[in-house]
């Protein structure tokens, strides 16, 4: 069986929480292609060459997760060779037997516009921003709560304002804006869409 659940949205929208929680309750494969970009853009050197070689040593690096990465992805994500070189990756995944979930900023729209389900996953800037200073240690994080929203915002413009592959809804993606659901709420929203279409 071939079931493809493609989620997009902006950083810290709650995209990889849910992915991970609809891969649990229906027994599907997860892939977050945001580790993807971020270990290209981690790695160093000729991004294109980086993207073309990438291995598994490279996802299981521990420097992926932070600010640090993120910015260094959505650099090396406006690079087209980039993206192609990693876009027979990401479908694979999607066919596995058995269902798979990927969540990103192009998978309903180009990796996989074939999806069963697409959902487009959104907040607003300040709680995604709050969301993401809370999880890099809140008080004792380096950066005020200030510099992270601008950070979110110059990433945003970044991601919705490139050439290819900009980040935007699917036309027949369902929309789940979280700013104020909790985690279970957002999660219940979820599983009901891919429930349905099962
Ligand atoms: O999802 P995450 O925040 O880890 O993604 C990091 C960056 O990688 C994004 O800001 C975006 O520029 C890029 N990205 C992308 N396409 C994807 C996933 C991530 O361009 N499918």
């Amino acid at each position: 069986m071939k079931f493809t659940v493609a989620i997009d949205g902006p950083a810290a929208a709650g995209k990889g929480t849910i992915s991970r929680a609809l891969a649990d309750h229906f027994g599907f494969a997860h892939l977050d292609t945001g580790l993807l970009y971020r270990a290209v853009g981690v790695k160093g050197g000729d991004p294109v060459a980086a993207a073309q070689t990438l291995g598994a040593a490279d996802l299981a690096r521990d420097d992926l997760r932070g600010l640090a990465a993120s910015e260094a992805a959505s650099r090396v994500a406006a690079i087209p060779e980039v993206r192609a070189a990693l876009v027979a990756f990401q479908r694979d995944f999607a066919r596995r037997p058995g269902g798979a979930v990927l969540d990103g900023r192009d998978i309903g729209t180009v990796i996989c516009p074939g999806a069963e389900v697409k959902l487009f996953v959104t907040a607003s800037p300040e709680i995604r921003a709050r969301r993401r200073w809370l999880e890099e240690g809140g008080t004792a994080a380096p950066e005020t709560f200030e510099q992270v929203l601008e950070q979110v915002r110059a990433r945003d413009a970044r991601d919705m304002g490139r050439a290819d592959a900009p980040l935007r809804p699917a036309e027949d993606a369902a929309q789940l804006d979280t700013t104020d659901l909790s985690i279970d709420d957002a999660v219940a929203r979820a599983v009901a869409l891919v429930q349905a279409r099962l």
